[in-house]
């Protein structure tokens, strides 16, 4: 009973501070919310995307913070718009500002508010498509340098704020094609943010690496014939041996993660079954099987031995089993997260004045971070979005204004800091 009334007693007070510190009329009228919410409704989500939409948005944006800027169009149809803040010394390597301007689609019936409207409730939660993924934080980038305009803040190293297409589509036309420009190169960059994860509880999620995502097909061809016979060296089985030699593997993985609690999913090396294709009618036994699976390499695997095992597999499971990559990410140096990286001496100090607790991940999935630091630049993926479900692509995607706010602050010093390295 004594525990209840705890319990019910804390209620109440995390009640009233959430109603005290939030005042919705005041958020309905913030500039930045504004701002926020008028991107949210651009809708710019696959497939066939109208990017005339945003980009016309973020050069009023550009023009609004008196910034210039610039669009390229490398594909027809998908242009990345960079605005560009010239610092004292423009000569270092700039610091570059990341985000997407593209979204997932949406099953608008599941939604309970419709998803492009950026509907704001009585506590200040906007539901909106994009809203953790990543609009929030591209708005957060040009807030924190309005604020700091403003303040008649001069910087020492340029920052550029580049809004990229297609990354919800691997990035293949947006960034990846971006970062190996002479447009690119010209930027500069020494170090750059882009998107995180939310966090439900109360640390920040830092993410400084990426697993390597292989794609691979696995194909056994072998004997054709009648359903009805025995024969030996048929493509099934020799399927068989690979599923099943992928799939211990598999196992193999899970119990890494399961077993230790300091290891999160983007700490160990995933493989997923995800297509399986072959046969022509029911009695007969094909020539050929196909098996593809998602690897993700964890960031400690050699990829060369990985591929020699690979290459083992195909060899012990018969004659005829060969394997072709639909997709095979290079090992991507990870951003050093110690005193050889002056870029994330200035963040961490700065979360660490704010006493923000922060958490520094591998992400469990791909972003655009991986070819800036492809591009031979460290880069940090960072939502500042905590004490929030995690809603990225899901239904009901939403993120609170005030939260939304706190962020541009947390921003306005972290820009400060690592442009000022
Ligand atoms: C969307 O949110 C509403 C409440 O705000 C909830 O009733 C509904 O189940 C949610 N939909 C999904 C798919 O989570
Ligand atoms: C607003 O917050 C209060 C207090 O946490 C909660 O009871 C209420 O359901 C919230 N309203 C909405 C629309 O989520
Ligand atoms: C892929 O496989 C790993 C285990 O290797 C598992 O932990 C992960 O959840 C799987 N992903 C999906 C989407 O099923
Ligand atoms: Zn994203």
């Amino acid at each position: 009973m004594r525990r209840l009334s705890i319990v019910l007693l804390l209620c109440c007070l995390v009640d009233w501070s959430l109603n005290a510190s939030l005042d919705p009329s005041a958020l309905q009228s913030d500039p930045a919310v504004v701002n926020l919410r008028n991107y949210l409704r651009i809708r710019s989500e696959h497939p066939n995307i109208n990017y005339a939409e945003p980009i016309a948005f973020l050069k009023s944006q550009a023009d609004s913070l008196g910034l210039p800027y610039k669009v390229y169009e490398l594909v027809p149809g998908k242009p990345i718009l960079v605005m560009s803040w010239l610092g004292a010394s423009p000569d270092l390597p700039s610091v570059l500002l990341n985000s997407h301007t593209d979204v997932v689609p949406v099953f608008e019936k599941s939604w309970t508010h419709p998803p492009f409207e950026a509907f704001m409730d009585e506590n200040g939660t906007i539901y909106a498509r994009g809203i953790q993924d990543m609009k929030s934080v591209g708005i957060q980038f040009i807030e924190a340098v309005r604020r700091l305009k403003a303040a008649g803040v001069q910087l020492k190293r340029t920052i550029h704020l580049s809004f990229v297409p297609d990354e919800e589509l691997g990035g293949a036309d947006g960034m990846r094609k971006f970062v190996e420009t002479e447009d690119y190169k010209a930027l500069n960059v020494g170090f750059a943010l882009d998107e995180g994860i939310a966090s439900a509880d109360d640390d920040y999620l830092v993410y400084y690496a990426e697993r390597s995502v292989w794609h691979v097909d696995i194909i056994a061809t072998g004997k054709s014939g009648h359903g009805s016979l025995l024969h030996d060296n048929t493509p099934g089985e020799k399927i068989r041996y690979i599923i099943d030699k992928f799939s211990d593997l598999r196992a193999e993985y899970k119990k890494r993660l399961d077993e230790n609690k300091d290891l999160t999913i983007g700490d160990v090396t995933t493989i997923n079954l995800t297509k399986l294709r072959g046969g022509v009618q029911s009695n007969v036994v094909p020539e050929k099987m196909t098996v593809t699976f998602d690897i993700r390499l964890a960031i400690d695997v050699d990829h060369k031995e990985f591929e020699d095992m690979i290459q083992r597999i195909c060899k012990e499971a018969g004659e005829g089993v060969t394997y072709e990559f639909e997709q095979k990410g290079p090992y991507v140096e990870t951003t050093k997260l110690d005193d050889s990286n002056p870029y994330w001496l200035a963040f961490k100090k700065v979360t660490e004045e704010l006493h923000l607790p922060i958490k520094t991940l591998v992400f469990p999935g791909g972003t655009d971070s991986r070819y800036v630091r492809a591009g031979g630049a460290p880069a940090l993926g960072f939502s500042p979005i905590r004490r929030t479900p995690v809603q990225l692509h899901e239904h009901n995607e939403s993120l609170n204004a005030q939260t939304f706010l706190d962020g541009i602050g947390i921003f306005e010093k972290i820009v400060t800091a690592v442009a000022n390295v």
